[in-house]
């Protein structure tokens, strides 16, 4: 089929009949517009094919705006860089919750809202006792996260949007003390209770490493970078664990459980998962002599083996996070005294001779938000295993701010993609003594 694009619509015609099909144009505010092919099955009895959702927009949304050939990062309309550079976690999330940045009265009741639902149901402190102790952190959290609901009946009727909110808030601020209490977990040391006096990011590295043994201070060096990888990590757009999140939900499932399949999502390697691949990936390569070796590997097509922490579904030039992550990383490692730290070494040279290499210019393969946060994380001695955990904590805003947009979307209706079907046509059952 051919298409023609006038004004405000695309004609499709069906080269087989002649028959034309208008599809209407729908005006971006940024960004591509979009052809609304919602009445195209009703129309033509033809699906839109489009694995993987390379063309497709699922929804609308207000939130987060990428250009990925630009390296642009919005989120409601701020760039990512002035709010990585002046902004703090809990002003991007109310920022990212209610489309506007606060006023210092309403900064000043959002922090101690989140503050004050910080700290989890005493019951939940067992469910913890059912992992192994070297379970991956971020099953505890899919477990952990999903059994919410089971404590917090007064937050789940999705058509009440105080519930809504009061769950977003629990999600939000919990996130930190049930990441905490996974990694306090696996190493045999006891739950640190969050404090109402600390920030959120110093909250966290409080109940990481905090003991009831002695007094702990926060580093505010850490403490400061530990909001901006926050920040950085918050939302971004629809992809796959936020897609998620949102599918989930298109069927009314409760907060939590969306949220617990979002962290599913996340850990794939592909996505979330890759800080700590990247992190496995450098130590693999030991020493930069040996970058050449796996570049090639990961322009092999014989071979699974990609550079992660490389590409990106929308970033075909610099992801503005990894600009940001990078310039951090040199300053916390100085900030912290390390001078050496063979795996940035790595990480730059990786770098500097990926982006030279005809293959990744090519395909325009640069690196991503994943490429260098665990460096960070590593110098904040932060195990990898909980780096996705990390990841997982600074996105649950993004997360349930896009699902109150879906919820609260008039349109909005349960998700259910159909499909290419290549399989058998209708055949006759065969009993088991005519089959040969
Ligand atoms: C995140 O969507 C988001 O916004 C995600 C995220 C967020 O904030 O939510 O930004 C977070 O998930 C960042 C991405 C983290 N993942 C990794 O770093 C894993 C390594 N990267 C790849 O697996 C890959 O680049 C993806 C998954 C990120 C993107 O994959 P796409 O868009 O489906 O691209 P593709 O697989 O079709 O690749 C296009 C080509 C392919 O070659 P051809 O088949 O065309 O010959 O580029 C190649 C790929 O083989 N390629 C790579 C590569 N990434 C893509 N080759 C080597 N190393 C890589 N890393």
């Amino acid at each position: 089929m051919s298409d023609t694009k006038n004004n405000d619509s695309f004609t499709l015609t069906d080269n087989r009949s002649g028959q034309e099909y208008v599809l209407p144009v729908i005006k971006s505010a940024i960004g591509p517009d979009v052809m609304d092919v919602r009445k195209l099955y009703a129309e033509t009895d033809h699906f839109t094919y489009d694995p993987g959702f390379t063309s497709t927009g699922s929804c609308e949304s207000k939130i987060t705006y990428i250009d990925g050939d630009q390296g642009i990062l919005l989120y409601r309309g701020y760039p990512i860089e002035q709010l990585a550079e002046h902004s703090d976690f809990p002003e991007v999330c109310y920022l990212l919750l209610y489309g506007e940045l606060p006023t210092p009265e309403q900064k000043k009741k959002f922090n101690h809202d989140i503050t004050y639902h910080s700290m989890l149901h005493e019951q939940l402190m067992y469910f913890f006792r059912g992992f192994r102790r070297d379970a991956h952190p971020m099953a505890v959290m899919c477990g952990v996260v999903g059994a919410l609901s089971a404590f917090y009946h007064d937050s789940t009727d999705i058509t009440d949007p105080k519930h809504r909110m009061i769950a977003s808030y629990r999600l939000v601020s919990k996130m930190p003390t049930i990441a905490a209490m996974a990694y306090k977990f696996s190493i045999g040391q006891p739950y640190i209770y969050p404090r109402n006096d600390l920030s959120f990011a110093e909250n966290f590295l409080y109940m990481m490493y905090a003991t009831p043994c002695e007094e702990y201070r926060v580093n505010p060096i850490l403490a400061k970078a530990m909001d901006k990888i926050l920040i950085l990590h918050a939302d971004h757009e629809q992809n796959a664990s936020t897609s998620t999140v949102r599918l989930a939900g298109s069927s009314g499932a409760n907060p939590f459980a969306c949220i617990s399949a979002g962290i599913a999502s996340l850990w794939g390697p592909a996505h979330g998962g890759a800080n700590e691949a990247v992190l496995n990936m450098l130590e693999e390569i030991e020493h930069p002599d040996n970058i050449p070796a796996f570049i090639e590997r990961a322009k092999d097509k014989d071979d699974p083996f990609r550079l992660m922490g490389f590409g990106h579904r929308v970033y075909k030039n610099f992801d503005p996070r990894a600009k940001i992550l990078q310039q951090s990383c040199h300053e916390v490692l100085d900030e912290l005294g390390i001078t050496n730290e063979p795996l940035l070494d790595i990480a730059m040279e990786l770098e500097r001779i990926a982006l030279e290499d005809d293959y990744f210019i090519e395909k325009k393969l640069y690196p991503n938000v994943d490429f260098y946060s665990g460096i960070i994380y590593r110098a904040m001695g932060i195990p990898t295993s909980m780096f996705t955990v990390l990841f997982a904590m600074a996105r649950t805003v993004g997360w349930v701010a896009q699902w109150n947009e879906m919820i609260e979307d008039p349109s909005q209706k349960i998700g259910r993609p159909r499909q290419l079907y290549t399989g058998e046509t209708e055949r006759k059952f065969k009993p088991v003594h005519k089959r040969r």
